[in-house]
């Protein structure tokens, strides 16, 4: 998808999956699954020669979880981030699903601006409570949000 200023959001390559975990550490962002799991896909919004930014999907029937959002650090605020979260739930729309999940430790203000809410973790969905990210990667204290898509 092309975007403006030469900047696109497009699926990740798998010869960029090393680039992407690099940007998700530096964000402060859990990584160990995504080494294991090749199951998650990656949208990322790239210029022809750089990564700016990157999301991970997962999906679980007709429920996704959005995960690993993230815009390097020189980037910000530029709408970069909004851009590619809108583009996850497209990309998860397509494909058939149609509530989005996302668990964050210091972002729920930009997420609930973005359409999403908070559920209490006891209503978390079974195949969403299964998943790495949420039984063993992010820690408890992280708020889960969704939204219909
Ligand atoms: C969160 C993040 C992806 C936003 O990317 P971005 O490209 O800066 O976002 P946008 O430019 O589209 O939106 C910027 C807006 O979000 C707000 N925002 C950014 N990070 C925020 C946060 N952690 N909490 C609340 N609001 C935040 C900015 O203040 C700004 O608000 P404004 O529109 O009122 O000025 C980016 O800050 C980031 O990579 N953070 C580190 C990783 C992270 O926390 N990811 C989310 C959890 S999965």
């Amino acid at each position: 998808m092309k975007w403006q200023d030469g900047k696109c959001i497009r699926q990740a390559t798998g010869e960029e999956q090393t680039r992407l975990l690099h940007m998700l550490e530096e964000a402060g962002l859990p990584t160990s699954d995504l080494q294991k799991d090749p199951d998650t896909r990656f949208l990322v919004a790239a210029t022809d020669d750089a990564i700016l930014g990157c999301v991970g999907i997962e999906f679980y029937g007709s429920l996704v979880l959005i995960r690993s959002l993230a815009v390097s650090a020189a980037l910000r605020n530029q709408g970069i981030g909004s851009n590619l979260l809108r583009a996850a739930e497209e990309f998860s729309y397509d494909h058939g699903a149609r509530h989005a999940y996302l668990l964050t430790v210091t972002a729920e203000e930009f997420f609930r601006r973005r359409g999403y809410s908070r559920v209490e973790r006891t209503l978390t969905p079974l195949p969403i409570a299964s998943s790495a990210e949420y039984s063993s990667v992010c820690p408890s204290s992280a708020v889960l949000m969704t939204r219909h898509i």
